[in-house]
């Protein structure tokens, strides 16, 4: 895992070419946030805690923006749109040594590498955190994200099992992944 500190705002050239911004949440991001969470494929509900769909969620986040224990970044398209969110809180009493992530890209930005970039960002502003541990938890089918944070250096910490259930009633094993702060 690379060691450099947090870096954002600053824009990145993906692999289709395009050069988008990240910077950290912005007090006049509700609309745009609200269209990427209307945009997100069904599925992705199974692998989100905070559902991006909810007016009232997103105001929760942009209140959020200043809080001491939570960091949240977005990535910016050229035309302003908003095509990919990340979020490190750490968690409250027992447990404030540890940061838990949350990491969604826009599905038509997908495997051009922003999800890396987003990752790898949002692990430092956790570190900044002061975290001395940082987890990251996904559905077991989720090997998109598997694959990010374990490259990243996260190792498998749990496997949670049914754990969660779709709009159908399935149920599905939860992975939680984590990576410790040396
Ligand atoms: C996980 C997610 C953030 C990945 O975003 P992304 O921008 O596509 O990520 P990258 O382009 O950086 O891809 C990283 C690696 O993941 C792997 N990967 C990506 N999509 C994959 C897929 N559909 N199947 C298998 N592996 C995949 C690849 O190894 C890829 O690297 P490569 O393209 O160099 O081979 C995105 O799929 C997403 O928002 N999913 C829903 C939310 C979620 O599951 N978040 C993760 C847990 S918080």
């Amino acid at each position: 895992m690379t060691t450099a500190g947090p870096q954002a705002p600053f824009s990145v050239t993906l692999r289709n070419g395009r050069t988008v911004t990240i910077r950290p949440l912005d007090a006049g991001d509700n609309q745009a946030l609200i269209a990427l969470g209307a945009a997100l494929p069904e599925n992705d509900w199974l692998h989100a805690e905070n559902d991006l769909r909810s007016p009232e969620m997103i105001a929760r986040l942009i209140n959020a923006r200043s809080a001491e224990h939570w960091r949240q970044l977005v990535a910016v398209a050229p035309d302003g749109t908003i095509i990919a969110y990340a979020s490190a809180r750490q968690l409250p009493g027992r447990s404030s040594h540890v940061a838990d992530i949350q990491l969604i890209v826009d599905e038509s930005w997908r495997r051009c590498g922003l999800g890396t970039v987003m990752a790898r960002e949002i692990v430092a502003q956790a570190r900044a955190l002061g975290a001395a541990k940082v987890i990251v938890d996904m559905v077991e089918e989720q090997l998109a994200g598997d694959a990010i944070f374990t490259r990243l250096g996260f190792q498998h910490e749990g496997r949670l099992v049914n754990h969660i259930r779709d709009r159908q009633g399935q149920p599905h094993n939860l992975l939680v992944l984590a990576y410790h702060v040396e």
